[in-house]
């Protein structure tokens, strides 16, 4: 089978790309990337050693592009991870977040329509379902749940979840959605929470916490994400909607205290500093139908997996000191530099 993976450059489609690889020999994985500041080709070298794999570089909003890349490398699935991905870029600039993520995604959807593949798989978000409050830990975002977007960001993804189901409807392309809560592990790109945290109390950086970092977030190894959407492209039904979670559920203050301590770095390095606007609270994934369904479970506990993560970017440092040396110090300065701090005496 060619498999074709959009955004495979990236943090989540290149941990997927090696996933296939060593799971799936038997099938040629194409990469399909525009290579923006979060596409990194250094994380796909190993790969590139890899007969069964291929990189092109290529934009999903280009039509063109898009439909010479199918014509020549003739994919039976198409898995889209390509997007733009922060919530705070999107705060910053909107438009671009419409573009990559809603056109891009019909661009690709026209491309499986004209030449029939297999199966689309749009790579989605928990982040559709909106938030939850902090006080009811009982509820938790179901495939039913209703969509209810608070960023930027989020309304593209939720748009693009919406065209995908159109097509599937109306055009008949047999599509899958999959909406996952946070990951993390290797080469996640320095802009989020846990790589940004890991990375500055490594350097002895201030580590910026957003409001009273009492927001919580349910957090997914990035293997566990690979393995369930492999199985959905392979045994999932076409039309449905799989939610993706571990029931990790961590504040940020206890994630980043995680970190220190692992770190052995003094808990003097937290800053407080001006919230996210718009900043949702608490997510939460009840990841029943995938389990009961096509029987996936998660291997890796929170506990585990940061330890495996902090690890990964003692190992590599080459890897994010090669990002944090270029274009991303201007990211940091804009975001950072002159963002109001704060003193939260309850904590
Ligand atoms: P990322 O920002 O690390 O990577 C995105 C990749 O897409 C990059 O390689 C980039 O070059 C590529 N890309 C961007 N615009 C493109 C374009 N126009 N054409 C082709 N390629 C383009 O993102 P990620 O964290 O790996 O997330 C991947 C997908 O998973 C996204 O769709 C995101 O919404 C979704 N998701 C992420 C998480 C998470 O915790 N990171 C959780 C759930 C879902
Ligand atoms: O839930 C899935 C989503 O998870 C994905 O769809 C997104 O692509 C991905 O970026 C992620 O979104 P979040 O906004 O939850 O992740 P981020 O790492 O940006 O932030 C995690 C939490 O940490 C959030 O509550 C904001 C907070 N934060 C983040 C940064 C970067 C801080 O307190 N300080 C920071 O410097």
């Amino acid at each position: 089978m060619n498999i074709a993976v959009t955004g495979g450059a990236g943090f989540i489609g290149s941990n997927f790309v090696y996933y296939e690889l060593k799971n799936h020999p038997e099938d040629r994985i194409i990469c399909f990337d525009a290579l923006t500041y979060a596409g990194n080709l250094e994380t796909l070298n190993s790969a590139m050693e890899n007969p069964s794999f291929k990189f092109i570089r290529g934009d999903i909003t280009n039509r063109k592009q898009v439909e010479t890349f199918f014509e020549n490398e003739k994919p039976d699935i198409l898995v889209n991870f390509a997007a733009e991905s922060h919530v705070d870029r999107s705060i910053e600039n909107p438009q671009l977040f419409l573009e990559t993520n809603v056109l891009g995604t019909s661009v690709l959807l026209d491309a499986c329509r004209k030449y029939s593949v297999d199966r689309y798989h749009q790579v989605s978000t928990d982040e559709v379902y909106g938030d939850l409050p902090l006080d009811r830990p009982d509820m938790m975002f179901t495939e039913e749940s209703n969509l209810h977007t608070s960023s930027p960001y989020s309304a593209s993804k939720a748009s693009a979840d919406l065209l995908v189901q159109a097509y599937e409807r109306t055009y008949k392309v047999p599509a899958t959605i999959s909406r996952c809560s946070n990951n993390y592990g290797p080469f996640h790109f320095p802009e989020k929470l846990i790589p940004l945290m890991i990375i500055n109390a490594l350097n002895n950086r201030k580590l910026p916490v957003y409001g009273d970092g009492l927001n919580v977030r349910d957090w997914l190894y990035v293997e566990d994400h690979c393995k369930a959407i492999d199985l959905i492209i392979r045994e999932g039904h076409v039309g449905e909607v799989y939610n993706i979670g571990g029931h990790n559920e961590h504040s940020n203050m206890d994630v980043v205290k995680m970190i220190l301590h692992e770190l052995n770095k003094p808990e003097s390095l937290i800053e407080h500093v001006a919230d996210r606007k718009g900043h949702d609270r608490r997510y939460a994934i009840d990841p029943t139908k995938i389990q009961t369904e096509l029987g996936w479970q998660p291997e890796t506990k929170f506990e585990d997996g940061i330890k495996k993560t902090i690890k990964w970017y003692l190992d590599n440092r080459s890897w994010w000191e090669h990002i944090m040396n270029g274009e991303y110090q201007h990211y940091y300065e804009r975001m950072y530099g002159s963002r109001k701090k704060y003193v939260y005496s309850s904590l």
